[in-house]
């Protein structure tokens, strides 16, 4: 008896002990930063205001917990979030600096079960000169393939195939469309293979898998989403040094199919873990993102008769100076004017990336503000994109509004970040919007079948996965003189 009540006395105190301390982790960062740090509140102890935070909202929106606390704190304000204190900002000017001051005074910093999932030498983790080593070998296979024949061909003849194979359909799909499509164009690019080969199938089902545990809830216990992503991603792993090997059994040092992956054989300066961890990050950036802004680009189109209309004009008159099934070549691209103000103000308007993970390297002044060091800074992308002080009627689709040279790439249109860790593939995925827009506006009328508008999770997605009514603009057999699918 006088044991049992011992042991529960101390379990007690321990209970009461373990309380208090995570009551004081909790707001005492906010106590030793009262004056200094910006406006703003914790929360509950351990979750803060995540859950709030996370709440989702339509992606063209702020979501009510930024508009609560910008109308309550200003667009910069303390808050605690992901288990850490948080500095959010909604401010153009300090997201710019903070961007722009990547390894000086803020650092990437994405939350552990990230890691967990993409590996420690995925290049959204890694910092300082690994991150260098990696960045720059993507610039350089991005810059080289943009323009190269082959990739321009590979892409548009996947278009084709995609938007053919809607030939006797009435109702699609969407998102599942654009995602077949940039996967297919993405695992050409970097791995070589096309959509039909067994490993392009066993790929793609790990990564649904795989994408499905980077929103889940990180708890490792087999049979959850987050257990599963981390046993999909060994698994991919495993099927890209398959590849590897039979690359190089076959001496694909020769460096003769000119993909990344003939490119990262004959590089001596990183890793094998390195180079698997290169594909993953290749294959995870350029595959979701790119098949939503796709699918943002026809949402809002489909609003936008006036837009759809101007669109329509450009690729009519581009086709109309080519021979008949010619391929799209690179100053094709370059006449795609306001095929790029539609895909700046999808991006501005569906926010596919609502913010980034940094966290202050030291004690950082700004303006009025005070940033504690080792605090997380979480600049957020959409409320400089919803600013309705630097974008007019900011809650339109009006693609026009980027006309004028350097319009998009500004301070106020950050949807591919900014400094160091600016997207290595913004320039891809727009190049493979622009074709699928292409033979899409030249082929199709499309209507959307119901609501069904973009939400973020924060992570974006459309709920119903944006299906279409599909009629097409030539007959069924004026597209097959048109060369659909032929080409
Ligand atoms: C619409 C399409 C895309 C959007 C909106 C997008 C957005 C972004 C953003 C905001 C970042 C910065 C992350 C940060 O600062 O923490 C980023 C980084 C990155 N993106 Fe993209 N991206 C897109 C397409 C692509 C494509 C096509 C690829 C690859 C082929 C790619 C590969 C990467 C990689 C590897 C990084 C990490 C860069 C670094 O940390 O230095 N992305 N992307």
């Amino acid at each position: 008896m006088m044991v049992g009540s011992g042991f529960l006395h101390t379990a007690l105190v321990g209970l009461i002990g373990l309380f208090l301390g995570l009551v004081l982790d909790h707001f005492l960062p906010l106590v030793l930063n009262l004056r200094s740090a910006p406006r703003g509140s914790f929360g509950w102890p351990l979750v803060g205001e995540t859950l709030r935070f996370l709440r989702p909202h339509a992606s063209n929106t702020l979501g009510s917990f930024l508009e609560e606390h910008c109308s309550r704190y200003g667009k910069v304000f303390k808050s605690h979030l992901f288990c850490t204190p948080t500095i959010v900002s909604c401010d153009q000017e300090l997201n710019h600096f903070i961007l722009q001051n990547e390894e000086r005074l803020f650092q990437c910093s994405y939350p552990r079960p990230i890691h967990g999932i993409l590996g420690k030498s995925s290049m959204i983790v890694v910092v300082g000169d690994t991150h260098k080593r990696l960045r720059n070998l993507a610039l350089t296979l991005v810059t080289s393939s943009k323009s190269k024949a082959g990739f321009l061909h590979d892409t548009e003849k996947t278009a084709l195939h995609i938007i053919a194979s809607w030939r006797d359909k009435k109702r699609v799909l969407f998102c599942e469309e654009a995602r077949k499509f940039t996967f297919s164009v993405i695992v050409k690019q970097v791995l070589g293979l096309s959509p039909d080969e067994p490993q392009t199938a066993r790929i793609l089902e790990d990564f649904l898998t795989f994408m499905k545990g980077l929103i889940s809830f990180p708890l490792y216990i087999p049979g959850t989403p987050y257990a599963r992503a981390v046993q999909a991603r060994a698994r991919i792993s495993l099927t890209v040094k398959a590849i590897v090997e039979e690359r190089r059994r076959k001496g694909g040092d020769l460096n003769t199919r000119g993909d990344f992956l003939d490119v990262l054989l004959s590089n001596t300066e990183l890793s094998e873990e390195e180079k698997i961890s290169f594909v993953l990050d290749s294959l995870l950036g350029g595959y979701e993102t790119t098949s939503l802004l796709i699918s943002m680009a026809i949402y809002f189109l489909a609003q936008s008769t006036k837009s759809l209309e101007k669109l329509k004009s450009e690729h009519q008159s581009i086709r109309a100076s080519k021979q008949e099934g010619e391929h799209l070549n690179s100053e094709d691209y370059k006449k795609m004017e306001f095929t790029q103000y539609v895909i700046s103000e999808a991006l501005r308007c569906g926010n596919i990336v609502k913010f980034v993970h940094r966290k202050a390297l030291k004690d950082v002044r700004y303006k009025d503000y005070l940033i504690p060091s080792g605090w997380k800074v979480l600049p957020v992308f959409s409320a400089v994109h919803l600013d309705p002080s630097l974008h007019g009627n900011a809650t339109e689709f009006q693609p026009s509004r980027w006309e004028g040279p350097n319009q998009a790439t500004c301070k106020k249109h950050i949807p591919f970040g900014g400094g160091p860790r600016l997207c290595p593939g913004s320039e891809l995925a727009k190049l493979e919007t622009a074709f699928f827009l292409h033979h899409l506006v030249l082929n199709f009328r499309w209507r959307i079948e119901g609501e069904d508008t973009p939400m973020a999770y924060p992570y974006v997605e459309f709920q119903r996965g944006l299906p279409l009514e599909i009629e097409p603009i030539l007959s069924l057999s004026e597209l097959q003189q048109d060369g659909i699918g032929t080409i």
